[in-house]
């Protein structure tokens, strides 16, 4: 018989450090990026001869390395002004953690050394404090602070343009604004749109022979020499290129695929193995919004992969139909399930056509599923039917 511990020996592994393929790894260098981290260095520049820079807005799609971008340049200013007699701070906030004004300032005071509560006092009265901050100090110097506010939209959505106003009317305090979206400033009314006269910046999408370049740098860090197969970074690059050139998605693709080798033990990462992390990602991303739907969600969905799988054309009547019937007297009403056929469209898990019926037969509404049935099946029957 085997000791137990033989098997529980350390596992070969092509991997010689995963930090570098998770996403909050800052590479030291970001190929392709050039362009774009000047153009923040020539605004903040200004921050070097003691003035207030331009507030900068920056553009893209999801993976386009905005964040990335944006805290090499915080970490090559900073660098900049060791020697030189400036005060500059650079504070990174991502809104997905602080989602509300008053957030956002409590957090900028207490990094910059003043004691503030997380709640309780009114907005004015924390302004007043974060504003106390710039007042010359008894050097006469100036603090220079430049804000990245990165996922802006999520802010501006959530709590308005008030903290936009509140920055962009505090002497010394600079803006960098990240958002996915062109149109946020839908989210900005004209008064504070006025005294944000920003600059913009805009992250195009990686291209196949781009997203290859970002992936030799990282899996040279990432991978055991000689591990990767000739063809494994190009299949990569030309799958997230389809991906609108998300550089994330890539190096997602890499990851899995290495550690689909691991797992059937193999030294090197075939194309093979891309092709199924693939399927591994699409996977786990269905099924994690799958599993965590409300019940009655779920339930549209048992129903309109009954009908696919029955080959017949869904029409919203069609789909309440079969909704009824596997809900058994649970259902809430035809408007209900309407609203939630939206938001599965939001979330890309089915898709909705309008057709025409030809003259005077008025427009009929089409349900699609957009994610494979065998995913979906097994998402919603987890221990089988
Ligand atoms: N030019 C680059 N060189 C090296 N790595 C990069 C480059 N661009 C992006 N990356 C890497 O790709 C991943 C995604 O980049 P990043 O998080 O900066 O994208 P983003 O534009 O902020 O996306 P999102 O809009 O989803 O927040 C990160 O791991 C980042 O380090
Ligand atoms: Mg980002």
């Amino acid at each position: 018989m085997t000791n137990i511990f033989e098997n529980l020996e350390e596992k070969k592994t092509i991997f010689k450090d995963k930090k570098p393929l998770d996403h909050r790894f800052l590479p030291e260098h970001l190929p392709h990026r050039n362009e774009q981290i000047t153009a923040i260095a020539k605004y903040w520049i200004e921050a070097l001869n003691n003035n207030t820079p331009s507030d900068v807005t920056i553009y893209g799609k999801t993976g386009t390395g905005k964040t990335a971008a944006a805290k090499f340049a915080k970490e090559q200013l900073i660098e900049a002004s060791a020697n030189k007699n400036v005060s500059i701070r650079v504070e990174y906030i991502r809104c997905t953690d602080f989602t509300t004004e008053y957030q956002v300032i409590a957090h900028l005071c207490q990094q910059l050394g003043r004691d503030v509560p997380n709640r309780g006092w009114t907005k004015a009265e924390i302004i007043k404090a974060f504003r106390d901050i710039f007042k010359k100090n008894v050097f006469g110097r100036n603090l220079i602070l430049i804000v990245i506010l990165d996922e802006i939209d999520i802010l501006l959505e959530k709590d308005g343009d008030g903290i936009l106003y509140t920055l962009t009317r505090t002497d010394n305090v600079a803006i960098l604004s990240i958002s996915n979206f062109l149109d946020f400033k839908q989210y900005i009314k004209p008064r504070v749109a006025s005294s944000l006269r920003d600059k913009e910046i805009v992250f195009p999408p990686y291209n196949a022979e781009q997203l290859a370049d970002i992936l030799r740098e990282r899996s040279r860090l990432s991978f055991i020499n000689g591990s990767i197969d000739d063809g494994v970074i190009p299949l990569c690059s030309a799958m997230a290129a389809k991906e609108e050139g998300d550089a994330r998605y890539a190096l997602d693709l890499l990851q899995t695929a290495g550690e689909i080798a691991d797992e059937k033990g193999s030294d090197i990462i075939l194309g093979a193995y891309v092709k199924e992390a693939k399927e591994r990602i699409e996977y786990n991303k269905v099924t994690d919004v799958i599993m965590t739907l409300p019940t009655q969600q779920q339930r549209v969905l048992e129903a309109l992969l009954k009908l696919t799988k029955s080959k017949e054309e869904i029409t919203s009547g069609k789909l309440y139909e079969t909704y009824e019937e596997v809900s058994k007297g649970d259902a809430v009403t035809y408007r209900r399930i309407f609203d939630f056929v939206n938001e599965l469209e939001m979330l890309g898990i089915i898709s909705t056509n309008t057709i025409s019926r030809g003259h005077g037969k008025g427009r009929t509404n089409i349900i699609n599923l957009q994610c494979d049935l065998d995913v979906l099946e097994r998402a919603l029957y987890p221990l089988g039917i």
